[in-house]
């Protein structure tokens, strides 16, 4: 044997253990000894553009099983069939952040949009609970119907979640009914809940309340002792005959637009620092700024990028993009609005101005809609 030999028949040799022992690592049972659950932490970066990534990041180290995401994304709902059943610290929780309102100023699309978020955990209330029918919204209307249930109904609504979660609930009503909800809050879920409304145009709302309430009339069967009055236009419905013309403010198509009356009776159990307003008519133009700045109120890492977002050139409203595509259903959303008589517009204009004011003494902000002036006194321009 040649010493050429040699050097052929031991790099032979080291050829074949190293592909025996490389085969070896490709047949054996992956992961056998790191626990399953340990996942490489991805960046924000990686999680806000990869999908794979993402869901890895959302339900990697959930109460759930990573598959729910498929149910969660189309139904908006994590079933307990697919609760991980060793997570000893998942429970059942009363939430730490509630979106209170506003009824009929996007507060759907902002719940939509914000639940996308890594470290929010949502899940809509079901439809029935203990044989009690709870909602059909997903909207868990705990603060207004079911309170006398007692608060385990309540936390029994929720999915399960972990003591760092963002637990999240939407029910538009709580800002202004009834009138004891931020006492409830403050005394049976904590009095450290953060409180998120979003707010807009109230004559604009009170006209799309209009549209809504004519068509479905779900003021009549869901809501008891909400006050509507819907007449056959809606100048008629929301002056009184009897007094002038005087704007009903009695009427709730009025009545929820008085922001900053409903806001103080909440100020007197949370401070300002809790409740956070976004701007409805900033958010339909550009949500990534308010929901920017409600991570930053909710002290969650930033993961919102113009890339999750785009125009629907049907609606012309904002879609979700990322994960995967999401518009908010046609049917219910962006119903036309009638036309309605100058003189009842500036009517309602001149009514709300001092509760706008009065909003933006206490929020610190000048909301869309209103005039820059609007700190200045009447008399001056
Ligand atoms: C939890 O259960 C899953 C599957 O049932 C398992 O793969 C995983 O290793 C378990 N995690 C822990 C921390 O025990
Ligand atoms: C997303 O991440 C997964 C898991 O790390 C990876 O396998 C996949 O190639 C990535 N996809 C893209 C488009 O980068
Ligand atoms: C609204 O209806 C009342 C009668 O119901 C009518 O007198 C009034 O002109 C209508 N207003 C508008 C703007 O159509």
């Amino acid at each position: 044997m040649t010493m050429r030999h040699g050097y052929m028949i031991a790099f032979l040799s080291v050829l074949t253990v190293s592909y025996a022992l490389w085969k070896y690592e490709l047949d054996r049972p992956k992961l056998v000894h790191k626990p399953q659950d340990k996942v490489r932490t991805y960046t924000h970066n990686e999680i806000a553009k990869n999908r794979t990534m993402y869901i890895q990041a959302k339900f990697g180290n959930s109460c759930y099983k990573t598959q729910v995401y498929d149910t969660w994304w189309q139904t908006f709902t994590l079933p307990p069939g697919l609760k991980r059943s060793n997570q000893s610290d998942c429970q059942k929780r009363l939430p730490n952040v509630i979106i209170i309102g506003v009824k009929k100023c996007a507060s759907d699309a902002l719940r939509d949009f914000l639940i996308v978020h890594p470290s929010i955990v949502y899940s809509h209330a079901p439809k029935t609970y203990n044989g009690i029918k709870v909602t059909g919204s997903g909207e868990a209307h705990f603060l207004d119907r079911h309170y006398d249930h007692g608060i385990d109904f309540y936390r029994n609504l929720f999915p399960y979640s972990k003591p760092g979660d963002t637990l999240l609930e939407k029910t538009p009503q709580y800002l202004n009914f009834p009138d004891d909800v931020p006492k409830r809050i403050y005394e049976d879920v904590g009095p450290h809940t953060k409180i998120i409304a979003i707010v807009c145009d109230p004559v604009t709302r009170a006209i799309s309340d209009y549209v809504f309430e004519k068509k479905h009339r779900f003021y009549k069967y869901l809501v008891p002792n909400m006050i509507y009055t819907i007449r056959s236009n809606f100048s008629d419905s929301v002056t009184e005959n009897s007094r002038q013309g005087n704007i009903d403010a009695g009427n709730d198509l009025i009545n929820v637009g008085i922001y900053a009356y409903h806001l103080v009776r909440w100020t007197e159990y949370f401070p300002l620092s809790q409740i956070h307003l976004v701007d409805g008519g900033v958010f339909r133009n550009d949500p990534l700024s308010e929901l920017r700045r409600l991570e930053t109120f909710l002290g969650l890492p930033v993961f919102f990028r113009n890339e999750h977002f785009f125009r629907n050139p049907d609606t012309n409203m904002f879609c979700v993009a990322f994960p995967e595509h999401r518009c908010l259903s046609k049917e219910k959303k962006g119903q036309h609005h009638p036309d309605v008589d100058v003189k009842t517009i500036d009517r309602l204009r001149e009514f709300y101005r001092p509760y706008d004011r009065q909003l933006v003494e206490m929020f610190d902000r000048i909301f869309s809609w209103m005039d820059t002036d609007i700190l200045l006194p009447r008399g001056r321009h």
